[in-house]
């Protein structure tokens, strides 16, 4: 159940709408490089303009040091959003304050505004009151859809919620219904796939999801860490080792739910060009390293996944920029595709292997956030929600 207000509680007519969107996207020569999270914020952008509404669009766009900063400014962001609507797109030089004012006041109904780069701004990270008012003295009502931020208790995410009704747009909704509802409820078995390079990042996930999942699958660079815990030479492989007594611990805790790789794919140097070969688990010879799993893992993590009822994945099951490490990624990729199962991917690594594999239109959900996904796994509340009014 999702018991926030959601923009369709609100009559919109005639009113001017504050929404907060993750256009956190990737800029290449000065263009939009990835427009994911644009094109997932168009359903509600859309659904204001076709009722009446005015849109004043704010979001960050990396991390400028609390001042305006040329290279994140969010006019790219503005200029694309023009070639993705009907509706006329201006833009603001900043997102509170004389210009974002006038800017507001002269805005109309079916038009949309997006404002400069809240991050240009001290006030914002530091979710300053002063920073929060201004942005909900230019709306009547906000909506936050920007799930990728929820994360964050910053002024446009959390703090201007206090000064205006505040509602939930369909994005955010979606997300929390399939990270949040749907793994607190999941169809069964209900297997969660973790990789990435480092156990300390994931240790909230899995210790979350060891009471909910029936099995964790585990790739990636963390393998290495439960396996030097289980006493094996892991060569050159990355390994974190102030996180050994961590990964003892959830091995102990875990049992038979925590699957490891049975074989893996070493290489004698971190490069695309490396010699590789494939060994069954045991000891890494020196000058070596682990950088994918092997084809016996692939095979019983497929076989997991294709019984499953409800898959989650998060973070590469190898180094899979480089295509001879891909495969195991790729693979799982494949396996989540053809399975029946409910599939969820986090965001990030994951999702951005899933779109090079051109298979995310057989994933029932892909995240648009990174850290937010990863919080929501970890069963924290995220502060964007809490500050939206229930319903
Ligand atoms: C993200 O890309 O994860 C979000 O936009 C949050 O960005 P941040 O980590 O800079 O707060």
């Amino acid at each position: 159940m999702f018991n926030k207000k959601m923009v369709t509680d609100f009559d919109v007519k005639g009113k001017k709408v504050l929404v907060r969107v993750d256009f956190n996207v990737p800029l290449k020569d000065g263009k939009v490089a990835d427009d994911t999270r644009i094109k997932a914020a168009l359903p509600t952008i859309n659904y204001l303009l076709e009722n009446g509404a005015a849109v004043i669009l704010c979001s960050h766009l990396g991390r400028p040091k609390g001042e305006p900063d040329p290279q994140f400014s969010l006019k790219p962001v503005a200029e694309y959003l023009g070639g993705l609507i009907s509706a006329p797109v201006k833009f603001a030089e900043d997102s509170i304050g004389p210009v974002a004012d006038a800017a507001a006041a002269e805005l109309k109904p079916g038009e949309v505004l997006v404002l400069e780069n809240t991050r240009f701004h001290a006030g914002e990270k530091k979710n300053d009151p002063e920073m929060a008012k201004a942005l909900a003295s230019l709306a009547e009502l906000y909506v936050d859809d920007a799930f990728g931020s929820s994360h964050r208790a910053h002024a446009s995410t959390a703090g201007v919620a206090d000064y205006l009704p505040a509602a939930a747009g369909f994005l955010l909704e979606k997300e929390i219904q399939y990270l949040g509802n749907t793994i607190a409820d999941p169809k069964r078995p209900f297997v969660a796939i973790l990789g990435g390079a480092k156990v300390s990042d994931k240790i909230g996930v899995i210790e979350n999801l060891l009471d909910k999942a029936d099995s964790i699958l585990i790739g990636g660079g963390m393998a290495n860490t439960f396996f030097k815990a289980q006493g094996y030479d892991m060569g050159d492989s990355l390994v974190e080792e102030d996180a050994l007594e961590t990964a003892k611990m959830l091995l102990a805790k875990a049992g038979k739910k925590l699957v490891l790789p049975v074989d893996v794919v070493i290489a004698d140097d971190f490069s695309a060009e490396a010699n590789s070969k494939i060994i069954d688990l045991g000891n890494v010879p020196a000058g070596w390293r682990i950088l994918d799993i092997g084809p016996k893992t692939v095979a019983a993590f497929d076989a997991i996944i294709s019984k499953a009822g409800t898959v989650v994945w998060n973070g590469p099951m190898g180094v899979f920029e480089f295509d001879k490490f891909a495969k195991g990624t790729f693979a799982i990729a494949d396996a989540l595709a053809k399975s029946n199962a409910i599939s969820i991917v986090g965001g990030g690594d994951s999702a951005s292997a899933i779109q090079k594999s051109g298979l995310a239109d057989k994933i029932t959900h892909i995240s648009t956030g990174g850290g937010a996904s990863l919080e929501m796994l970890e069963g924290k509340e995220l502060p964007g929600l809490a500050a939206l009014d229930d319903k």
